[in-house]
């Protein structure tokens, strides 16, 4: 493979690695949803066990979803991207094979900790010292090879979507180290450093850059590589897109406090918090619109092309959950949909619509060219899997929308007399149509991710061992 074959070509191994995993978790991430939508609508799938209750396997899905699906993109693409932008290989094959069977360990480590019930409790950052340890060294490794790649580029200047996986990495690393900072009682067991309304407010500063940084500003270096790429047009404007990256990361690291509206934190950083999720409405769109505005010119192409569409798609949903995340930060808007799925339903409007579509369609992109081949083993199954995927979406956040708004409307309502004109379990008994949409939406999802699994497959067998080698070699100019 590429790796043995000669020191100019670029190193492909670690990234169909991590593509081929983000398929993977993809589909066991996606399904552990659909298994914990259902146990919202059919509560005896918790079987009355405690491996396989509600409360341990949502962590699992979201860690499974965000870190192991979302990573494996991020890795996959910003270390294809790297190589091609700089024209240079890895710095390191070593290390980058380590932070390949690293990150693996992580997940395959909260895989088994989390269903036992091990958790530091904190939402993103469940998992326990070790791992956290384990995954601090992975991340600075990652770190070390990407920078590392970029310091020994041919190419005279680094390219934005270079940038923008950049500041990802090395915010994550700071969130991590920061929010994690806890103490060991056990083998498995940790306290927090922080107290109170302090750790209240690391962990969501933590939990708010996640959203950020991990699942916007890595997915946006993907935008500005494989946008202008599929479209065959260059990137609408490049100044923009420096604008647009300043813009957003000194915006968005200010933004935590909407998550602790009406709680214990002062209430100037409420406010503070909810100002700077308005502002961030601007960069956001800006780069919404310099992803759109590159296919001036191109628009025809969405008729023919589907990973075309899974790229223009995931612009509009991250353009519609850049705007309801401002909204849903106003106080007052808040104090309706805090608690109810509402917020459910935005996280999956930014989840499913932007950061699976957009890994969704760069994968597409970049899985043929990976191993030499063509194109994807067949065009028809992608345009299948994009419709799954735009109906699932859809069905999923607007059934939340319905649920959110009826639960907080019905939680506030109040009789006459000063007292709840429904109770907690009526507003429950209304939520239950929305439930099921949700699941059957979520079903939509995943199972286009299992003709993803097999168009990767067949288009992976298809390929020819000569054909995978000359994939790899660098040929000057061609990013
Ligand atoms: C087939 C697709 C999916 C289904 C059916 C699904 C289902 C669910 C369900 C049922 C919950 C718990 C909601 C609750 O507590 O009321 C949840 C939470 C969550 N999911 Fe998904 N999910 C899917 C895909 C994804 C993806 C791809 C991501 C991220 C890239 C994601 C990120 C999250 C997050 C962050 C939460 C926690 C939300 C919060 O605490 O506010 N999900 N999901
Ligand atoms: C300008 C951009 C955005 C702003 C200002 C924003 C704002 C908000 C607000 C106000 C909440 C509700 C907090 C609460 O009531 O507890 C929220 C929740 C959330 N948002 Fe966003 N949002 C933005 C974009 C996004 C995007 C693009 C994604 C996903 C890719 C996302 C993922 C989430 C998640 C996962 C939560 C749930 C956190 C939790 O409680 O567990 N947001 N956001």
């Amino acid at each position: 493979m590429s790796t043995a074959i000669s020191p100019t070509a670029y190193n492909y191994k670690v990234v169909r690695q991590f593509a081929i995993m983000t398929v993977v978790w993809g589909i066991l991430g996606m399904g552990m949803g659909v298994f914990i939508a259902s146990q919202l609508v059919w509560p005896e799938l918790n079987f009355g066990l405690p491996w396989t209750s509600f409360g341990r396997l949502r962590p699992l899905h979201t860690n499974l979803v965000i870190f192991a699906f979302g990573g494996c993109a991020l890795f996959a693409t910003s270390y294809y991207v790297v190589q091609r932008t700089c024209q240079t290989r890895l710095i390191s094959d070593s290390l980058a094979a380590f932070t390949f069977w690293g990150w693996q360990a992580v997940i395959v480590a909260a895989g088994i900790t989390l269903p036992l019930g091990y958790t530091s409790t904190k939402e993103y950052a469940e998992l326990e010292w070790p791992i956290d340890i384990l995954l601090g060294i992975v991340w600075v490794t990652y770190a070390a090879v990407f920078f590392g790649t970029v310091i020994k580029r041919k190419t005279k200047h680094i390219y934005v979507g270079n940038w923008f996986y950049g500041a990802f990495i090395v915010v994550t690393a700071m969130l991590h180290i920061v929010n994690s900072m806890e103490m060991p009682v056990s083998l498995f067991k940790s306290y927090s450093l922080y107290s109170g309304a302090t750790d209240a407010m690391i962990q969501w500063w933590y939990g708010h850059n996640a959203v950020g940084f991990f699942l916007t500003t890595g997915f946006l270096g993907m935008m500005y590589y494989f946008v202008p790429k599929q479209a065959e047009r260059p990137i609408y404007s490049y100044r923009l897109s420096i604008v647009h990256f300043w813009a957003l990361i000194t915006l968005y690291i200010w933004a935590g406090p909407h998550h602790l509206h009406y709680t214990a934190l002062p209430d100037w950083a409420q406010s503070l918090g909810m100002a700077m999720s308005i502002i961030l409405l601007a960069p956001s769109w800006g780069g919404m619109i310099n992803g759109m505005m590159t296919l001036s010119g191109a628009w025809h192409k969405l008729r023919t092309d589907p990973i075309l569409r899974f790229l223009v798609v995931s612009l509009a949903f991250y353009g519609m959950s850049t705007f309801e995340g401002p909204m849903m930060a106003i106080k007052t808007v808040n104090a309706l949909s805090h608690y109810t799925d509402w917020t459910i339903g935005h996280v999956h409007a930014g989840a499913l619509g932007w950061v699976a579509m957009i890994s969704i369609g760069a994968l597409y992109h970049m899985i043929p060219k990976l191993y030499g081949r063509a194109q994807m083993h067949s065009v028809g199954l992608i345009n299948a899997h994009f419709w799954l995927a735009t109906i699932g979406t859809v069905l999923y956040i607007a059934s939340m929308w319905v649920n959110g708004i009826t639960q907080g409307l019905m939680w506030r309502a109040i009789n006459e007399d000063g007292t709840l004109t429904y109770s907690f379990v009526e507003a429950l008994q209304a939520s239950q149509p929305g439930f099921v949409v949700r699941a059957i939406g979520g079903a939509f999802f995943a199972s286009g991710m299992l003709l993803m699994a097999y168009n990767t497959f067949r288009t992976v067998r298809a390929s020819k061992p000569a054909e995978v080698e000359a994939a790899a070699v660098i040929t000057a100019g061609a990013h």
